[in-house]
């Protein structure tokens, strides 16, 4: 360990002296300065842990425990719905696997001493709500950057994951680059921000850890999707189609796989194959005409499927004038979907809950489409299980509350069957959709839990049953003495469902509650956790 420390005084006093000789005999223009100061940096950085790594080696790769807290490369990830905690995991395991020391840790549980014992941190964080930090940073945000301490030893990059269709794109990425710089940390590289997943901006993340190893990383590793096949489909409110959602069940193909309360499926989603064959009769090309895109050759129709289509006459006659070849290269494939887990493994499957979402031209959302509709009860699903830990259930002995409207009961159910099993009965759902008669979800495993006890109480808000219109955070309102009093004894809070109307208002009204502070409190120990959309 003393000569880790000592090699991180070497890469300090070089990286200043570097500066110092980069300025005088290279150029006096300021950005080019800074590229190449960076540029430098980078190379002792890596030069260093690869000596590293070389030692390491000698020792054999099991000699360097991954979580070892002293491990000169940090993996610390804020995430709300388990992609960001997904990449830090991975971009661990390249680390590891070129026996470069590191170690990977929620932000929740980062502070200026873990912090103070890394020579590189390497950030992988999301952004959640409007522009704010996800849940588990909330503590990181209030203490660790507002401290005055500074960090000038420390190199550091920033991975920011976000989504453009959002006002402030990647902004709390954006706060952990700047707030690092503020405290003279060495930027390796500028922050590199992903549009809801865009491979392309994240094969840069993979270069610069394939430039930290020494060896190239494989673009995605170890996320790989795995087959499934639609097993059942069912209509979930048959009487209500203008906010149709439907029972999905997918059975694995092969081996059983695992998964928990609050984790996630990622769905590949098709097109629906008749809006394929409306552009492909509008381009005049040949559904069955066999491509070569991406490494593989299949029909057109069948690339089609998998990508992103035009969305106006206008996009469609620009790409009238392009080979197939090209015409697929200028399409990007559909990103995948993401669907909270209604069920456990013991079930032999995941189960969903999928509300049709439509498109402004009216036709049904992708992903929703493709699972609700044009999907065929029997064709293979690949998808993919996303641990998502900051929605993973609270100790049994933990009295539980849970709130969800919508489709957020799909997260609830596999909560509550968890806690069935495990015995933990001191539960309380809040659940609310529109009317009891047809859009009351899971009516018969909540009667279930009911009578088994599983669910010490139930309350359901109801909205078009009544007048005036109440919704789940009335109910939490007018419950407010007994939710003070589960909260006293320990109550774990989770939330489930839409970020539109729902989420929001039920925080002001826990907010009210139990007071901003203890609102606050619960945030930060992990006692009130949303997994929202
Ligand atoms: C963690 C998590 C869990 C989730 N769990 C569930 C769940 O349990 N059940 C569930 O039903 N959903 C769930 N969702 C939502 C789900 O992932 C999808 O977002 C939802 O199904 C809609 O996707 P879609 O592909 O059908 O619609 P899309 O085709 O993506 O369209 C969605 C919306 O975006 C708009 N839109 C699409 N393209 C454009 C464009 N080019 N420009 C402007 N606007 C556009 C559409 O008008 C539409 O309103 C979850 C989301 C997350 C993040
Ligand atoms: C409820 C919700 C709110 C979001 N708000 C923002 C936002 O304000 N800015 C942004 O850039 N991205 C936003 N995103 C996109 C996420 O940052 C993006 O999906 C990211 O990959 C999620 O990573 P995570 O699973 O680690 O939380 C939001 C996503 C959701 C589901």
């Amino acid at each position: 360990m003393g000569r880790l420390l000592t090699t991180a005084g070497m890469i300090a006093a070089t990286a200043s002296g570097a500066q110092a000789w980069t300025g005088d005999a290279v150029t006096s223009d300021p950005y080019r300065l800074v590229a190449a100061v960076g540029v430098v940096l980078l190379y002792i950085a890596v030069s260093v842990l690869l000596a590293m790594r070389h030692a390491a080696g000698k020792h054999g790769a099991d000699a360097i425990a991954a979580t070892d807290s002293a491990a000169p490369v940090l993996v610390a990830y804020a995430s709300q719905t388990g992609y960001a905690e997904q990449i830090a995991n991975s971009t661990m395991r390249a680390l590891s696997a070129a026996n470069v020391p590191s170690r990977v840790l929620s932000i929740a549980d980062l502070d200026n001493e873990a912090l103070g014992k890394a020579q590189i941190a390497l950030f992988v964080v999301s952004t959640t709500g409007e522009g704010d930090p996800p849940d588990p940073a909330v503590r990181f945000v209030r203490t660790v950057m507002r401290s005055p301490v500074l960090a000038p030893g420390l190199r550091y990059g920033v991975l920011a994951l976000g989504d453009r269709s959002f006002t402030r794109f990647c902004a709390f990425g954006d706060a952990v680059d700047t707030w690092l710089a503020e405290r003279n940390a060495t930027r390796l590289f500028d922050a590199i921000r992903v549009n809801n997943g865009d491979p392309d901006t994240l094969a840069q993340w993979w270069q610069r850890i394939g430039e930290i190893t020494g060896s190239a990383v494989d673009a995605a590793p170890d996320v790989a999707m795995s087959a499934w096949t639609l097993a059942a489909r069912t209509p979930a409110n048959p009487n209500n189609p203008e906010h149709a959602a439907f029972h999905v069940m997918l059975r694995p193909k092969d081996a059983a796989q695992a998964w928990q309360a609050g984790d996630v499926a990622v769905v590949e989603v098709r097109n629906d194959p008749a809006e394929v064959a409306s552009l492909l009769d509008k381009l005049g090309l040949d559904a069955a005409l066999q491509v070569e895109a991406g490494g593989r050759v299949l029909a057109l129709s069948e690339h089609l499927m998998m990508r992103e289509l035009p969305q106006s006459d206008a996009e469609t006659v620009a790409l009238a004038r392009m080979s197939p070849a090209l015409l697929l290269k200028s399409l990007k494939l559909l990103r995948p979907r993401d669907y909270s887990i209604a069920s456990l493994p013991d079930e032999g499957g995941i189960a969903l809950l999928v509300r049709q979402a439509r498109r402004a031209n009216g036709r049904l959302g992708i992903g929703s489409g493709w699972l609700t509709q044009h999907a065929r009860v029997g064709d293979a699903i690949a998808l993919s299980i996303r641990a998502n830990s900051a929605f993973h259930a609270p100790a049994t002995d933990q009295p539980m509350i849970l709130i969800g409207n919508g489709t957020g009961i799909a997260g609830l159910r596999a909560q509550l069957r968890a806690r069935a099993t495990a015995g933990a009965t001191r539960n309380w759902l809040f659940f609310g959709e529109r009317t009891a008669a047809d859009d009351f979800f899971y009516r018969d495993d909540i009667a279930r839990w009911r009578m088994a006890r599983v669910l010490e109480r139930c309350d359901f808000a109801f909205s078009r049953d009544g007048e005036p219109r109440a919704y789940v955070q009335d109910c939490v309102r007018r419950r407010a003495d007994d939710v003070r009093a589960w909260v006293a004894d320990g109550a774990a809070i989770y939330v489930c469902g839409s970020l539109q109307g729902m989420s929001g208002a039920v925080n002001d009204a826990l907010g009210e509650i139990v007071g901003a502070e203890m609102l606050q409190e619960l945030i930060e120990t992990g006692r009130y956790r949303r997994d929202v959309y």
